[in-house]
């Protein structure tokens, strides 16, 4: 699914060219009925949410021109009020935080203002795709250690760990950073607190920085406790935290997101950030703010957006898993955010979905239940290097949608027939 470069593409974004968003995108476009695949709602957020723009918007001049480089005012103070608590430390609005165009750019200021080239970055798979073109766009050489299921058939996130002896080998002179994603997409895995201390003894063994990509942080469902690793002993000096208002309030077309950190590190980020985007739009931030206060005002109770929503997406979540399995799919339940694997080896052989090309099984059998069956999914080998052979084994659905396209699910998957109905 590579494309050819545009003539005049500069040489640096070449390994660029693999996108397996656009690659679904085309193909869904002409295929899809129901589509479970990228992971983003299907409908609005609770009105006062998006009351707080229509306000801001008419409110005169002053949130219509440019604010704060490095943060809204309101904004910064508001996320280090709602942050403060959870990494246990007070947080310095001005100096320990900048606020991007989403997690995305916390993640790009974040690898191009700290990567050298031939820097070696520690990719957890499977990875949020962007970590792998984001390392090589800072000409870092990524390196991968996977997540492998401790189990022959995994049923829960928490059975994918990181072999400890593999892990400690891929740290080296040369290692600069860790991207963590905790929650982890796709799996879903909440990392456990034993986990992040091996991970922190070798950051702190090697002198790396750890980007700690948290958006799924208010979607940790009971059962997983989510440890922050920048709440580690001798982690504070050395963590990049990231979050967005993209999975925090569901509106991931308002691109508001942030990092907090060391001043030392934020000051790294923001002379990326100042020259290549500048300043993010005043009246998002301004209604990001005031939904944050009010969240804030009302955390932990069962009226706050944060409960809520976690609330709505757990019933989704095992709406989802009962349909799957009824269907005949084994599933691996996530411990947070709104993804789910599923493994489609039940129903296909790699022969039957084998269409010639050399491409991954789990890419054939996406494309295959979409041609097929008009559902769209992600093959989630996308996400992996090391671990493709174990990874294709499944696709990713989304569950972020409405009850009603998800019941409309389950008349889909009848229409599929599990190998041993053949
Ligand atoms: C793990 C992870 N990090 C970052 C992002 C990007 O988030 P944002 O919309 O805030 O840029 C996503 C989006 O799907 C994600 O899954």
């Amino acid at each position: 699914m590579t494309t050819q470069p545009p003539k005049r593409l500069a040489n640096r974004l070449h390994h660029c060219l693999e996108n397996i968003w656009l690659d679904f995108t085309r193909c869904k476009t002409k295929y899809s009925e129901i589509d479970v695949g990228v992971g983003l709602p299907d409908y609005p957020p609770s009105e006062h949410i998006q009351r707080a723009l229509a306000d801001v918007a008419m409110e005169g001049n002053t949130y219509l021109q440019y604010t704060r480089d490095q943060g809204h005012p309101r904004l910064v103070k508001a996320i280090a009020a709602l942050h403060g608590p959870l990494l246990g430390r007070d947080i310095d609005p001005m100096s320990e935080i900048i606020v991007t165009h989403g997690a995305y750019e916390s993640l790009v200021t974040a690898f191009l203002s700290l990567v050298n080239p031939g820097d070696e970055v520690i990719l957890i798979e499977p990875f949020f795709d962007a970590y792998k073109s984001m390392t090589k766009l800072a000409e870092g050489t990524p390196v991968y250690v996977p997540l492998r299921p401790s189990v022959e058939s995994p049923t829960s996130s928490a059975d994918w760990v990181l072999d400890p002896q593999e892990l400690e080998n891929k740290f080296s002179a040369n290692t600069k950073l860790l991207m963590l994603n905790n929650p982890n997409n796709p799996i879903g895995k909440v990392f456990k607190r034993e986990e992040l201390e091996m991970l922190a003894t070798l950051c702190i063994k090697h002198d790396v920085i750890c980007i700690s990509d948290e958006v799924y942080e208010w979607l940790v469902y009971p059962g997983a406790e989510h440890v922050r690793i920048a709440t580690l002993p001798g982690m504070w000096e050395r963590t990049i935290t990231i979050s967005s208002a993209s999975k925090s309030f569901s509106v991931t077309g308002w691109r508001v997101g942030w990092s907090i950190g060391p001043k030392e590190l934020i000051d790294c980020q923001m002379i990326s950030h100042q020259n290549g985007d500048a300043t993010c739009a005043t009246p998002v931030q301004e209604a990001i703010a005031r939904c944050m206060e009010i969240e804030l005002a009302k955390i932990n109770q069962p009226c706050c957006h944060f409960t809520q929503q976690r609330t709505a997406l757990l019933s989704k979540r095992n709406l989802l898993i009962e349909m799957a399995r009824n269907a005949g799919f084994k599933v691996c339940v996530p411990e947070a955010g709104y993804f789910l694997l599923v493994d489609w080896t039940a129903f296909a052989t790699r022969e039957m979905i084998d269409d010639g090309t050399n491409i991954a099984s789990d890419f054939q059998f996406a494309i295959w239940l979409l041609k097929n069956h008009k559902i769209a999914t992600i093959p989630p080998s996308a996400f992996c290097e090391e671990s493709k052979d174990t990874m294709s084994n499944y696709v990713r659905l989304c569950y972020f949608k409405t009850d009603e396209l998800l019941n409309k699910i389950e008349t889909y998957f009848a229409s599929l027939n599990p190998l041993k109905d053949c």
